[in-house]
């Protein structure tokens, strides 16, 4: 059998459900509990150097067992669960499950999208809520929601733009709230991503489904090469080489090479399965044409003004464990704001330069959060690469004089890329996180991690990506145990182009995933870098969005990191 990436937790689930009522026995029953359950655990922590670790190559032996000298690590945090995740998303699941022909799915074409309250102009500030009444192609209304509708206002000349928060009324109609943030005309657009038809095609192929994507593993030692087809889940039928790391429930494994051994595995790449066998009507729901098509709405653009003297604008400085609303700002001039926490223009050298003057930043994860890395060493002149190499091929920038140290290291697989990805040395961020030597609190510096993953996970199981994020937020909770001071930033995925491979990359996939990142990190003192909002407000459709994002996205980060330019 491979390794559950949904089996529950053995750390001690019941120790978190506190409630006030309790008598004093249950009380004592708890705390009994409590003792086995440490006991349990530091038990546990003892087994760890014999847990066999990945491709047990040189690099990454598991030296930094940091907690096991200092005793048990008691996380504060609820233990969670990818079923507690799950069911957390169960309202954003498509429920329906009547389609029968394409004829009978929703069509943006025939749909129209109304102002709730017209007026003839509104406040800055002021909401605007529109309407949505969906209508299939025959223009009968839609009865039922689970519509994938992504709405923005925006401005073109005053290069002004912000995301609107989509309601499912669950009977075909849908309320957008949008904020008015700044005074003009203000246009209102809103596309129809997938029909709800085409989103229960996705969530059903996407299931238990590990393989829309393959891979082919490169073994090599001294002038050998050979390579094999490598999976999460490979039938059992095949000698193997299973890489694993047990305590952590991750597995991927390679059909055993002809004569290499095991640890010589490489480098992966990944190709297309011909992928789940759909209907002719199902395929035409996902037809390039059918993505992303715009609702017609039956208002003109709206006008705002500045009805009061003074502008609200948020009194909070920006720090991690904010509850983000959605939106979360806005474009203007194509700088971005936070509506909630105060945002500082870093966007010019010296500004940068000052933050993080004494820091070290780790960037971990895709090549989305690699943008930021790269948006710093081409923009800070003193800020030199050093080279790529170390543990899978990490990347090193050094600003000697100002003492400004930036690495980017790659998540561990998956990858999805023709190239051919490291795994050699490659480890789990978790992992990582384990052996990151922060600055503590005292001397006034404060270091930052990074993180962003998402996009390689779409084309798998939403519960094997949650697992994966599960195991990162242990990491870093035990992280921030032991380095309070270190500011922790996960990245959520931004959107990407509409002509990606609908069933692998489909932006639906990727706004789930954001909503169990938001579950998993949102009680933790984790600041969550809105990059769906931005990309959405902004409407890129790029998985490498311009760099006007990622300095607006890269000054939203150095916001929660120093407080002035
Ligand atoms: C499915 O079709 C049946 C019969 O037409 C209808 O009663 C039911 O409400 C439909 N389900 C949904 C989710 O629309
Ligand atoms: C859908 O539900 C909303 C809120 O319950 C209601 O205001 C609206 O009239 C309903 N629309 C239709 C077409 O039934
Ligand atoms: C838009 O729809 C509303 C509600 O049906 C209607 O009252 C209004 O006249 C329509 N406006 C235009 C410009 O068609
Ligand atoms: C530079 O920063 C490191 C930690 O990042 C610190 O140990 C070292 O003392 C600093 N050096 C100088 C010259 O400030």
């Amino acid at each position: 059998m491979c390794a559950k990436p949904d089996q529950p937790s053995t750390e001690g689930t019941s120790f978190a459900r506190w409630g006030s009522s309790f008598s004093m026995k249950k009380i004592s029953f708890i705390f009994v509990c409590f003792i086995i359950l440490l006991f349990l655990y530091f038990s546990k922590i003892h087994e760890w150097p014999s847990v066999k670790i990945l491709l047990d190559l040189q690099s990454h032996t598991r030296t930094a067992q940091t907690h096991a000298t200092e005793g048990p690590f008691v996380t504060p945090y609820k233990e969670m669960t990818v079923e507690d995740v799950m069911s957390s998303l169960q309202g954003n699941l498509p429920t329906a499950t009547n389609f029968t022909s394409f004829q009978s799915s929703s069509s943006a074409r025939h749909s129209v999208a109304r102002l709730e309250q017209p007026r003839a102009q509104f406040c800055v500030g002021d909401t605007l809520n529109v309407l949505v009444e969906m209508r299939d192609y025959r223009g009968r209304p839609k009865a039922y929601g689970g519509d994938f509708i992504l709405a923005r206002i925006h401005s073109p000349k005053l290069q002004a733009s912000a995301s609107g928060d989509v309601t499912d009324l669950h009977n075909g109609s849908y309320r957008v709230h949008f904020t008015l943030f700044w005074p003009g005309e203000v246009q209102v657009s809103v596309l129809l991503i997938h029909p709800s038809e085409a989103v229960q095609v996705l969530w059903r192929t996407r299931k238990q489904n590990y393989n829309k994507i393959a891979y082919t593993g490169t073994f090599a030692s001294g002038s050998k090469t050979e390579t094999s087809l490598c999976s999460f889940r490979l039938p059992k039928n095949r000698p193997l080489c299973e890489y694993k790391d047990e305590e952590q429930g991750e597995y991927f494994a390679c059909v055993r090479p002809p004569t290499l051994p095991c640890s010589s595995l490489k480098t992966l790449y990944s190709y297309n399965t011909p992928g789940p066998s759909l209907t002719k009507e199902e395929t035409r729901l996902l037809a390039r044409e059918n993505i992303a098509l715009p609702i017609r709405n039956n208002f003109s653009a709206v006008k705002v003004i500045h009805c009061t003297v003074t502008t609200q604008r948020p009194t909070e400085k920006c720090v991690a464990g904010m509850k983000s609303p959605f939106p979360s700002g806005y474009f203007f001039a194509n700088r971005w704001t936070s509506s909630f926490c105060q945002t500082s223009s870093f966007l010019s050298e010296d500004a940068i330069n000052s933050c993080l003057m004494g820091r070290r930043l780790y960037f971990r994860g895709d090549s989305t959060v690699h943008q930021y890395y790269y948006y710093l060493e081409k923009k800070l002149t003193d800020l030199k690469f050093q080279g790529s190499f170390g543990p899978c091929l990490s990347q090193l920038a050094v600003d000697s004089r100002r003492n400004i140290t930036v690495h980017y290291m790659k998540h561990f697989t998956p990858w999805i890329s023709a190239h051919h990805i490291p795994v050699n040395g490659c480890v789990y961020v978790s992992r990582d996180l384990e052996k990151l030597e922060l600055i503590g609190d005292g001397d006034g510096r404060q270091d930052a991690v990074v993180i962003s993953f998402g996009q390689h996970f779409r084309a798998f199981p939403l519960e094997f990506f949650i697992h994966r994020l599960l195991n990162l937020r242990r990491a870093i909770t035990q992280l921030q145990a032991r380095s309070p001071q270190t500011l922790v930033m996960v990245k959520l995925e931004n959107t990407r182009e509409l002509n990606s491979k609908v069933l692998c990359l489909s932006d639906w996939y990727g706004y789930m995933q954001n909503m169990a990142q938001r579950k998993v990190f949102g009680d933790l003192k984790v600041a969550l870098l809105d990059a769906w909002d931005i990309t959405v407000a902004a409407n890129t459709f790029a998985v490498h969005p311009h760099e006007i994002i990622v300095s607006n996205e890269v000054a939203l980060f150095l916001s929660h990191l120093c407080h002035h330019p």
